[in-house]
C-alpha cells in the first residue's frame, strides 16, 4: 500500500508539470485529492491492512496529501502569472496609432472682434464691465438725457416689454450704470447685444451688438477722446490708419461726432468695401452730457468724460469681407468653418 501511494504521488508530480492551463490543473486537483481522488480511494481500502500498520498508512497520505497542495498552489500561481502576461501582450494598445479625427468649432467671427477689442483696450487700462439686455427705460433713454418725446423711444424703433422696460437699443445704458455704481476714475468698455425693431436685410437685423466706451476722471478732454480712438483704430485696422472726426448729436454727449476711418482695404483710394469714398464710417462718441453726469450722481464741475459706441458686425463685415449681415446670425456652419 505504501507503494501505491507513493507511485500515486510520483504519477501526480509527472502530470502537474505537464500541465500548462488552469484547467487541466483544477481536473488534476480533483483526480488525486477530491472525494473520489485516488488517494481518498487509498484511505478508503484501509480496512483491508493490519491495524498497527494503519497510522503510519494515515500519516503517509496526509503527508502526500500536504505536499501536493502546495505543488497545485505554487503551480497555480505560476500559471496564474503567465495567463495575465498573455493578456497583456495580446491587448495591449499601441498609443502611437493616429487616433479618430475630432472636429473642432471655431470662434464666431463677431466673438473674436469682441475678443481683439477687449484686449486692446485692456492693454490701455480699461476694464471690461456689462450690463442686462433687458434694461429699464429710464436707463435705456432718461438717463442719458433722452425725453420721453425723443423719436428714439418710438415704437418702431424700440422693443417694449411693458412701459417701463425694454430690449436695450444701446449698449449706453451700461455707462449710466457703471457712473452710479463706482467712483471716478472710470475706464470701461463694454461688449453685448442690443435690439432695435428693424426688419431683416442685407445691412440690418433686429439683434446685432455694440462695444460701449466711458471715461470719466478729473481735466478730461476731447483730446484724450481722439488721441485714444486713434490708438485703437491703429491697433485694430492697421498701423496705417487715419481717422477723422464730423459733427454729429447724440442726447447724451456735447460736443458729439462721428468719427470715420481711413479705408484699411484701398488705404483711402476707394474701393468696394468703402464704396468708393476712401473712409469707413466707424463709431458714435463725444464727450460725456453734464446731465447725465448730474442723472448718475456725478459732480459735472468737478468731472468729466468722453464716451464712444460702435456696431461689431459693421467691423467684422468690413474685416473679414462679409457681405451680407444675414450670414453672421444664420450660422451655417461651412460660412463659420472661414473664420
Ligand atoms: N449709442 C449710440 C448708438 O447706438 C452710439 C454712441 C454714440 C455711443 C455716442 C456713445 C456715444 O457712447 O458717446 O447709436
Amino acid at each position: 500500500m505504501k507503494e501505491q501511494i507513493l507511485k500515486i504521488k510520483e504519477n501526480s508530480i509527472e502530470e502537474m508539470k505537464k500541465c500548462n492551463d488552469l484547467k487541466t490543473l483544477n481536473d488534476l486537483k480533483v483526480k488525486y485529492l477530491g472525494k473520489k481522488g485516488e488517494l481518498t480511494l487509498v484511505l478508503r481500502q484501509m480496512g483491508n491492512i493490519q491495524p498497527e500498520e494503519r497510522p503510519i498508512i494515515g500519516e503517509l497520505v496526509n503527508q502526500v496529501r500536504d505536499e501536493l497542495n502546495v505543488l497545485i498552489e505554487e503551480k497555480e500561481k505560476e500559471l496564474k502569472r503567465e495567463e495575465l502576461l498573455k493578456k497583456l501582450e495580446t491587448e495591449n494598445i499601441d498609443v502611437t496609432e493616429p487616433s479618430k479625427k475630432i472636429n473642432l468649432g471655431s470662434l464666431h467671427p463677431i466673438t473674436q472682434i469682441i475678443n481683439e477689442v477687449e484686449e486692446i483696450f485692456l492693454g490701455m487700462g480699461y476694464e471690461i464691465a456689462d450690463g442686462p439686455e433687458v434694461e429699464k427705460a429710464i436707463y435705456n433713454f432718461d438717463k442719458l438725457n433722452t425725453p420721453p418725446d425723443h423719436p428714439a423711444r418710438d415704437l418702431q424703433d424700440t422693443f417694449y416689454i411693458n412701459d417701463e422696460i425694454v430690449l436695450r437699443s444701446q449698449t449706453s445704458p451700461v455707462q449710466a450704470r457703471v457712473m452710479e455704481n463706482q467712483k471716478p476714475p472710470i475706464k470701461i468698455i463694454c461688449p453685448g447685444a442690443v435690439y432695435r425693431s428693424d426688419s431683416v436685410d442685407a445691412t440690418h437685423s433686429p439683434v446685432f451688438h455694440q462695444i460701449e466706451g466711458l471715461v470719466i476722471d478729473k481735466n478730461i478732454s476731447m483730446a484724450d477722446l481722439k488721441g485714444t480712438l486713434e490708438m485703437f483704430a491703429k491697433k485694430c485696422l492697421g498701423e496705417n490708419t487715419k481717422i477723422r472726426f464730423r459733427p454729429h448729436h447724440f442726447p447724451f454727449t456735447e460736443p458729439s461726432a462721428e468719427a470715420d476711418v481711413s479705408c484699411f482695404v484701398c488705404g483711402g483710394k476707394g474701393c468696394r468695401v468703402c464704396k468708393q469714398e476712401g473712409w469707413i464710417e466707424l463709431l458714435g462718441c463725444g464727450m460725456v452730457h453734464p446731465n447725465v453726469l448730474t442723472n448718475c450722481g456725478i459732480d459735472p464741475k468737478e468731472y468729466s468724460g468722453f464716451a464712444f459706441g460702435f456696431g461689431v458686425e459693421r467691423i467684422a463685415m468690413a474685416k473679414f469681407g462679409i457681405e451680407d449681415m444675414r450670414l453672421i446670425f444664420e450660422n451655417d456652419v461651412r460660412f463659420l468653418k472661414q473664420f
